[in-house]
């Protein structure tokens, strides 16, 4: 019911959608073409959903959609493949909200409305629901880890669910300074866990740090099962100038994983302080990262290339190197390549302008009990390029 008026607008869609795979097989080669079929509004930024071809058709380990059904068995309950997992996992991500008035100009604020399904958001509460999105997947994906949201103090919201506790840190959580803080609240966080730690609270809690714009669509426990020897996971992507992503880090929750994670996040954040502050405010952390691991793997940069795991060592610190296409996986939006959806992808990275599209998926996600996680994933997969208006 809560979705309805976006359905409907779907439904005007489907002649389309049923259309164009038909259409755009002819036209796969020429990747240019077909995007410039997508409809576009005046803006080039949509305000409701829109579904354009699936990507990726014909590839056999990507998704293949019909419609917005999946024509492959992905995401099936219980098949991580890790049986009895049973150290619990954290979820972390920094965010922050001020009450500061809002009521400022009625002109402003009517333009700055916007609408998802049956709700009305203003520009506090677009960043409420994308928090509440980022909660949402996770307690499908992984119902029993906890997410813990690191706010400035001053910060005003609240959140009332469980599993979810608000950790405050004092800092500088200005605008341009907020990447830099981040850094510098997982180093905080991960302070008083190796306090508790010595004091000998000893149940092992392993942490992932991440954006709050992301949707967790399977169970990401597996990685610390799976790849025992790692103190520190972070996500690559085949991007010469920035090959990692900041958005996702994981820490194996031992005293030894915790030291060093925190560690290897002090020497991002002194390179960071000494080299990349005149950065653009959203990539100082991303270029000191990138700076940090190449001094180390300055020789095998080439591993960028291939979606691959692997393990290295970077000062000390194991680091599991993790493909962005499977744990950090962005719809490209707009131009550029777009190879379609990887099978059994993890985590979908909703950036920039893409959170509306997060909220629509979870709003269809959420509409109905037969709709499962892979139906949605086409649905995210039909929509990777159109541009959203927030
Ligand atoms: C995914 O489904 C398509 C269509 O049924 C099939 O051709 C393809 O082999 C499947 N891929 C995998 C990896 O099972
Ligand atoms: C999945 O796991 C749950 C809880 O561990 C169990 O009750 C259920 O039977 C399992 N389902 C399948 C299909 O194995
Ligand atoms: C800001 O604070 C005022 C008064 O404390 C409250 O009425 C209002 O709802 C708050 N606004 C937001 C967006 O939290
Ligand atoms: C935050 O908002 C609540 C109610 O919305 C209000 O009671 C409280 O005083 C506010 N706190 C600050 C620090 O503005
Ligand atoms: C999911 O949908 C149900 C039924 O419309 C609604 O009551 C519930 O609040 C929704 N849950 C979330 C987390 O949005």
């Amino acid at each position: 019911m809560k979705s309805c008026s976006g359905w409907r607008r779907f439904l005007i869609c489907l002649p389309i959608i049923f259309f164009l795979p038909f259409m755009f097989s002819v036209l796969e080669l020429h990747e240019n073409s077909y995007i410039e079929k997508l409809p576009k509004n005046h803006g080039n930024k949509f305000n409701h959903l829109v579904l354009g071809p699936a990507a990726g058709q014909g590839l056999h380990d990507r998704l293949q959609c019909q419609g917005l059904k999946p024509l492959n068995k992905t995401h099936l309950p219980n098949m991580s493949g890790v049986p009895d997992f049973k150290e619990t996992v954290s979820f972390l991500t920094v965010f922050t909200i001020y009450n500061t008035s809002v009521s400022a100009h009625v002109e402003d604020r009517s333009t700055d409305m916007v609408t998802v399904g049956n709700a009305l958001y203003n520009k506090i509460e677009r960043s409420m629901a994308v928090l509440n999105g980022f909660i949402n997947f996770i307690q499908v994906s992984m119902p029993q880890s906890n997410i813990i949201i690191l706010t400035d103090p001053a910060s005003n919201f609240s959140i009332h669910k469980k599993r979810v506790t608000v950790f405050p840190i004092q800092g500088e959580y200005s605008r341009d300074r907020l990447m830099l803080q981040r850094i510098k609240s997982y180093i905080a966080f991960l302070t008083t866990r190796l306090e508790e730690l010595s004091q000998g609270k000893d149940e092992i809690h392993h942490y992932i740090f991440t954006d709050s714009d992301i949707a967790v669509v399977d169970d990401l426990g597996h990685i610390f099962y799976n790849y025992p020897k790692f103190h520190l996971a972070l996500t690559f992507r085949n991007n010469k100038n920035q090959p990692l992503n900041s958005g996702f880090i994981a820490v194996r929750g031992t005293s030894d994983g915790i030291l060093r994670a925190k560690s290897f996040l002090q020497e991002v954040l002194d390179i960071y302080k000494s080299k990349f502050m005149k950065a653009s405010r959203m990539l100082g952390d991303q270029l000191a990262l990138a700076w940090l691991v190449k001094s180390h793997l300055s020789f095998e940069a080439k591993r960028f290339t291939k979606s691959q795991v692997f393990l290295e060592d970077i000062g000390g610190t194991s680091v599991l190197f993790l493909p962005c296409s499977l744990y950090n996986w962005t719809p490209p939006e707009g131009a550029g390549q777009f190879h379609g959806m990887p099978l059994d992808v993890k985590v979908v990275h909703f950036k920039g302008s893409r959170k509306r599209l997060m909220l629509e998926s979870w709003n269809f996600y959420n509409s109905s009990a037969s709709v499962g996680i892979s139906d949605m994933l086409c649905l995210i997969l039909m929509s990777g390029r159109t541009k959203y208006d927030f």
